[in-house]
């Protein structure tokens, strides 16, 4: 008499591969791996969408005022009231904001208190050392790119005023006057062309 076929021995088969797998899959070693990955992916994901804790949003009042770069340097965050400037193309903006970014600590700390110019325009996070940096090495192209960064600026950020060449007079604000009006005064692109 012919035997029935043995029906079982697939399914033994692979439920043996499947507990292989299993093995493989659950093996302690990948589990352990995969809590490591998770753990990573995990902080690297709160790193980039949520400010630092030390990081409150500060709500400082409005300054106008123009200053030298050794003025400049006292707002890079580290004063009692966390206030951070930083000056482009001449121009100096309240950047208390993006703190994160401008602040101690925070990716971009270098532009902190600092003309930002050139660092932004060459993409090196360095800050200019030089007392006053007139960009005049700057080709076509660096200063084009000054210039967008400066409309950012000025498209995020308070515009707080000028940052003064060496002998320049600080110019005096009055409440009443607008922001606009500046934006008629040439930056150190303006100042280039007319060289
Ligand atoms: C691997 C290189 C870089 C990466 C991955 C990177 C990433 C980023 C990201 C994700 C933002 C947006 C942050 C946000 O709005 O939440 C940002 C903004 C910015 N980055 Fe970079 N960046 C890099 C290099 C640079 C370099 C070399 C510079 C300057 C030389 C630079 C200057 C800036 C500035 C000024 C902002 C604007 C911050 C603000 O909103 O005030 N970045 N970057």
């Amino acid at each position: 008499m012919a035997s029935a076929p043995d029906t079982k021995t697939p399914e033994v088969e692979s439920s043996g591969s499947l507990s292989i797998v299993n093995d493989i899959i659950f093996s302690p070693i990948n589990l352990l791996l995969t809590l490591i990955i998770g753990v990573l992916v995990y902080k690297i994901f709160k790193k980039f969408t949520k400010a630092p804790v030390d990081a409150p949003v500060l709500q400082l009042p409005k300054i106008r005022k123009d200053m030298t770069v050794a003025e400049l340097r006292q707002y890079d965050g580290t004063q009692p009231d966390g206030r951070v400037l930083l000056a482009v193309n001449s121009w100096i903006f309240d950047v208390t904001r993006g703190r994160r970014f401008y602040g101690p600590g925070g990716p971009y700390a270098a532009f902190g208190g600092k003309d930002a110019s050139r660092g932004l325009a060459t993409f090196s996070l360095k800050s200019s050392d030089k007392e006053y940096d007139d960009l005049s090495d700057l080709n076509l192209m660096e200063m084009e790119s000054v210039k967008e960064w400066e409309a950012q600026f000025r498209e995020q950020y308070d515009l707080v005023g000028r940052l003064l060449r060496p002998g320049e007079e600080p110019r005096n604000y009055s409440d009443e006057e607008p922001e606009e009006a500046d934006t008629s005064t040439s930056g150190q692109t303006e100042d280039k062309k007319d060289q």
